[in-house]
């Protein structure tokens, strides 16, 4: 299954200009960074003072710096249109084959599943309605098939190439999602819960590590979780889905022994953040673990990478990028009980970024 030759050109070329922009030009824009007078001491800052109030005024120093560079300013422009541009030429292609895909990816709102729950009903909080999430036009369930947009078009011709938000150019980020899942400190997990799912990108890449689990994906998304079924069955994963909000989510205590949250923290504030934290902790049994990738921290990076993940915000569709970049995850986590959590980059770019840590095994005290 494919797209026509007209939508895959259409993709191709948009992928070719993120490249180009998020290496060549990017590499540029860093260069003219450093050579401006104010970068020393704003890197000195970055190092030093993590005062968190302190955050936007510095992002938007750094930001101000990055600017004068016209390379930036190109660099920039072309993510802006690509990121754009992705939804619109992706659609029209879809539209052009509704016929051929519809029966498959649409397949799963017509058979009920017990591998699905959709709940009609269910509260969507403020902070996350209305958002055009990536600049989806409608937000994530504003077209029925963003599934094969993404799965045919969006996935293999422009992100699997890297070079967006903090993915770097060239990265896999299927690979990505392989090295993160590799952080679960053990060999063997009986049942897995991912908040924010999505469809079946991470859980599926889950399954090739842990074979026997049980695999539950819960998100607000109704399509994104029909999408993920349809794959899920499709490749004989075998998941479990539900439409839920993570921070209350209709697992029982102590039920679970693993938690896998993959590029969900960018997407809340940090009092939805702390909850859904507590809420995975509520969940997994005494010894489970989670494991959190999301973009670094504003501490974690370069003033000229912080400068990039905070252009996100107002850019991308991703209102509480900067929001999360200054949460501290491995404080929130502690704070809810977990114990050994630790934070780390599995690569010199900064990203994948892990946070882990444990529930313990006895109650303390
Ligand atoms: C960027 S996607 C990541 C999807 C998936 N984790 C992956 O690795 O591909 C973030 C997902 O989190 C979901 N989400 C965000 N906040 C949520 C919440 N409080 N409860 C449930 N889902 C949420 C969104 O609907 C979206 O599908």
């Amino acid at each position: 299954m494919n797209l026509d030759q007209q939508g895959r050109a259409a993709m191709q070329f948009l992928g070719s200009l993120q490249v180009y922009s998020s290496s060549a030009l990017q590499q540029q824009a860093q260069e003219d960074f450093e050579r401006q007078p104010e970068a020393k001491g704003l890197a000195q800052e970055f190092a030093k003072d993590t005062t968190r109030d302190r955050w936007p005024e510095r992002l938007d120093r750094a930001r101000d710096v990055a600017e004068r560079s016209k390379a930036y300013r190109f660099n920039r422009l072309y993510q802006r249109y690509v990121a754009e541009e992705i939804w619109v030429k992706s659609a029209a292609a879809v539209e052009r084959k509704r016929a051929e895909l519809e029966p498959v990816f649409a397949a799963a709102k017509k058979q009920p599943s017990e591998k699905l729950k959709l709940d009609p009903a269910l509260q969507i909080p403020d902070f996350y309605q209305g958002v055009e999430w990536h600049l989806q036009p409608g937000g994530m369930d504003g077209h029925d098939l963003y599934g094969p947009m993404f799965a045919l078009g969006i996935l293999p011709y422009v992100f699997g190439r890297g070079g967006f938000a903090a993915v770097a150019v060239h990265d896999n980020i299927l690979q990505q999602r392989r090295e993160v899942i590799k952080q679960f400190p053990k060999a063997k997990y009986r049942r897995i819960y991912e908040p924010g799912c999505g469809g079946a990108g991470t859980l599926g890449i889950c399954r090739e590590r842990f074979a026997d689990a049980e695999l539950i994906g819960g998100d607000f998304s109704a399509r994104a979780l029909r999408d993920g079924l349809a794959m899920s069955e499709r490749m004989g994963w075998n998941i479990h889905f539900r439409q839920e909000d993570a921070r209350h989510v209709a697992e029982p205590d102590n039920s679970v022994d693993g938690v896998i949250s993959y590029a969900v923290h960018h997407e809340l504030p940090e009092s939805a953040a702390r909850e859904v934290i507590n809420e995975m902790y509520r969940i997994l049994e005494p010894g489970g673990d989670m494991v959190i990738s999301d973009p670094p921290p504003f501490r974690a990076v370069p003033p000229f990478n912080a400068a990039l993940l905070a252009w996100e915000a107002d850019n991308r569709g991703e209102p509480y990028f900067i929001e999360s970049g200054i949460t501290n995850l491995p404080q929130l986590m502690r704070e809810a009980g977990f114990v050994d959590v630790e934070e780390y980059a599995l690569q010199d770019t900064g990203y994948p970024w892990v946070t882990r840590g444990r529930k313990p095994a006895k109650k303390a005290g």
